[in-house]
């Protein structure tokens, strides 16, 4: 049955794009047999502790080292490599670090091996959205290691240096801030806001959660696109005019997280959207930043109240063409324990799966950022849980690009981001 439901699956994923032709290879039933050295393949570790990490694995298992394949920084180029990767069938990286969004289309094409869930122990201790997204069809393939959402970082100062004592719940308020702040001498030069607008996942990202924020969606309850309406409207059309009015500055349609993460931490910004392990690197006093110190992390503003972020994060999943699967499930556990996971967030402030880090009261009074990134990620919407996701995620950077560099005006794009969506999410 689990074959003749996956052929059918790959059938649909076959063609679909940038995918060209999926591998039939793997297996889906998890045997995780095999011991021996093994490779992690991650997307660039911006948050500088994973080699840390994986050294206390290594010194523990001389004979099961793990070794890091380093990918690049933007997750559609992650993507991309392990996909060619796949379809080579090539056992050169073991377990793969997955963005939360590839889970359907790599188990449907079966390039991950499914994991019996009695390998893992404790998935009723992770926060449940972050579990979701380790399942295709109610089988878990992958183990939650770091959740994401979204967070407001705001330049507490100079707010306050501008009679602003609270940050704000509203675009709107949002700007009437902007509007006081950039008036003070020190704010010469410095833009209001920015998140990531470069042509990549992140912008499926900024512009999900500005659709989700002004009440609208992209996919409906009943699974089917619906991005054709006036809320979602409200929710781009924001973003284009914070572009032309230059609430948002020119060069942000170039940022992905690290570009504009930067820019905060040079002082041009007031206001940032971006995940939280930015918490850790801007309040670093070794000189790369100016802003330690300076700012406070709010919950994403919205239309006409709070925000949405997009759940992101990644999950940890065995390559189906791996060597030493049981060594891979180890090394799994071992990363995604409790007291690693805390480790983690105390170096880097990357989000934890495990609920229970959220309220240790040691680490909310050490990361006040943990109240509401709990918040952000338990109101989070997901992204399209879908086989053809590069293809569904390639259509809605387009229409969102082609709307904010002033190609096609917003009716027009979301008019047609809804036609081509409709053809790639089949139920
Ligand atoms: C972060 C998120 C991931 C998202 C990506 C977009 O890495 O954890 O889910 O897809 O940013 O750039």
């Amino acid at each position: 049955m689990a074959v003749a439901g996956s052929l059918a699956l790959l059938a649909t994923a076959c063609g679909s794009g940038d995918d060209g032709n999926s591998s039939s290879g793997g297996s889906s039933a998890g045997s995780l047999d095999g011991r021996g050295p093994i490779t992690l393949a991650s997307g660039k570790d911006t948050s500088g502790n994973l080699q840390n990490q994986l050294n206390a694995w290594n010194a523990a298992h001389p004979n099961e080292k793990v070794e890091l394949k380093e990918l690049p920084e933007d997750a559609d180029a992650q993507r991309q490599q392990m996909v060619q990767n796949a379809q080579a069938q090539s056992d050169s990286y073991s377990v793969l670090v997955m963005d939360v969004v590839w889970t359907s289309e790599f188990a449907a094409n079966q390039w991950i091996t499914q994991i019996p869930e009695d390998k893992v122990p404790d998935l009723g201790k992770l926060l449940p959205a972050t579990v979701e997204t380790a399942k295709y069809r109610d089988k878990l393939y992958a183990v939650p290691m770091t959740s994401d959402g979204g967070l407001l970082y705001y330049r507490n100062d100079l707010l306050a240096q501008a009679g602003v004592n609270q940050a704000p719940k509203t675009w709107d308020e949002m700007k009437a801030a902007c509007t006081k702040v950039l008036a003070l001498p020190a704010a010469k030069g410095m833009s209001c806001y920015s998140g990531q607008f470069e042509k990549y996942e992140g912008l499926t990202v900024n512009f999900s959660e500005a659709v989700n924020s002004a009440g609208g969606e992209i996919v409906g309850k009943d699974g089917k696109p619906n991005v054709n309406t006036p809320e979602a409207k409200a929710g781009l059309e924001e973003l284009v005019n914070d572009f032309k009015t230059g609430v948002i500055p020119k060069a942000a349609i170039t940022y992905k997280e690290e570009e504009s993460r930067r820019a905060f931490q040079d002082g041009k910004l007031v206001f940032l959207r971006n995940w939280p392990y930015v918490y850790a690197l801007a309040n670093k006093t070794d000189g790369s930043s100016k802003v330690a110190g300076k700012f406070a992390v709010a919950p994403l503003p919205g239309k006409t109240g709070a925000g949405v972020s997009s759940l992101g994060g990644h999950d940890y999943a065995i390559s189906s063409f791996a060597k030493n699967k049981a060594t891979a499930i180890d090394f799994i556990n071992f990363m995604a324990s409790e007291e690693r996971q805390k480790a983690n967030v105390e170096k880097t402030s990357q989000a934890p799966t495990w609920a229970s880090l959220y309220d240790d009261a040691g680490l909310n009074k050490q990361f006040p950022y943990l109240a509401p990134l709990k918040a952000s990620i338990q109101n989070a919407q997901p992204r399209p849980r879908v086989v053809k996701y590069g293809d569904v995620t390639a259509a809605i950077q387009q229409a969102a690009y082609d709307s904010l560099s002033g190609k096609t005006q917003p009716d027009q794009a979301l008019s047609d981001l809804q036609t081509k969506l409709q053809s790639l999410i089949t139920q």
